[in-house]
């Protein structure tokens, strides 16, 4: 399984001096082991004390405050290269982010989004609350909470037509995203509030929507918007990330469910696996 921290830094080495913001930090995994020239990392409660870390980091920023404070103060010119958005996993708060962050992305920039594939409903439901009184009941302690981020991709699909994105297919599920617009054929019509009801079990039946793509693809795509190349067409999978052609390797995203969980998963992915081929999620020529 490819890291948090290789898939960004996988982006930052496409800029010569990048600039690096990261939404959600907590103990600071991914923030401290990415190189950049300069990097912000946002977070209402840092797992660590940034007073003290300060010194062994002085390419870093700490701003202790949440991700709509911190944009509501941004100088419009504090732009970056890579933005990485892992902060409060809701659609309104993800897609606040992913709005606020393209105004400080530099033209070709790039947006990793994190957890946009939920591991099983429990950690798709949006109340924290709630997600974790489910897993009590089901038994099932270990499962993370993704929330329902996984509606933000449906939403960018279907509304942002201007932007070009990729799921990474080694991982439990990152999202990238760049400019670079899609194909009006590429455009599904769907109401928003469909998007903001879109249930669970439409993740995993359409899995197309994520565009799961081998992470080396994803970075040949950008370089070549960066260059100013018309990007190579993506080989996008039509399944779960880990799964595509089951010839990469990753943890599976059914970890942590039940073993009834699994079995409706597997017959769901089998049935997705049928459909027919997805529209593809990359750039325009
Ligand atoms: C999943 S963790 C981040 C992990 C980190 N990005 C990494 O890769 O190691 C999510 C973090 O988001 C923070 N968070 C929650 N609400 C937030 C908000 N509104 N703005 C910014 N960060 C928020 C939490 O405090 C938590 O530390």
């Amino acid at each position: 399984m490819v890291k948090r921290s290789e898939v960004v830094q996988a982006f930052l080495d496409l800029y010569p001096d990048p600039d690096y913001l990261e939404i959600g930090v907590s103990l600071g995994t991914t923030l401290h082991a990415v190189k950049a020239r300069r990097k912000v990392g946002v977070d209402p409660g840092f797992k660590f004390d940034v007073k003290a870390v300060g010194p062994e980091h002085p390419d870093t920023e700490y701003r202790v405050c949440t991700s709509d404070a911190y944009f509501g103060a941004a100088p419009r010119d504090e732009m970056f290269d890579v933005v990485y958005l892992d902060g409060l996993h809701t659609l309104e708060q993800t897609l606040r982010d992913l709005l606020n962050a393209l105004e400080h992305l530099k033209p070709h920039g790039v947006i990793v989004i994190d957890d946009v594939y939920p591991i099983s409903y429990a950690a798709s439901m949006p109340d924290l609350v709630a997600s974790k009184r489910l897993r009590r009941a089901l038994g099932v302690e270990k499962a993370a909470w993704m929330g329902d981020v996984y509606r933000l991709v449906f939403f960018i699909q279907t509304f942002c037509q201007s932007l070009s994105y990729a799921g990474v297919a080694e991982n439990h599920g990152q999202l990238v995203v760049w400019r670079g617009a899609r194909p009006e054929d590429a455009i599904p019509h769907r109401r928003v509030e469909e998007v903001g009801r879109m249930p669970y079990e439409t993740a995993v039946l359409d899995g197309s929507v994520f565009g799961f793509t081998a992470l080396s693809e994803i970075v040949e795509a950008v370089r070549a918007t960066i260059e100013g190349r018309p990007p190579p067409a993506l080989s996008t999978a039509r399944s779960a990330p880990g799964k595509r052609g089951g010839a990469l390797p990753g943890r599976h995203p059914a970890a942590g469910m039940t073993r009834d969980e699994r079995l409706a998963r597997r017959k769901a992915l089998k049935g997705a696996g049928k459909a027919p081929r997805p529209r593809p999620a990359s750039p325009a020529p």
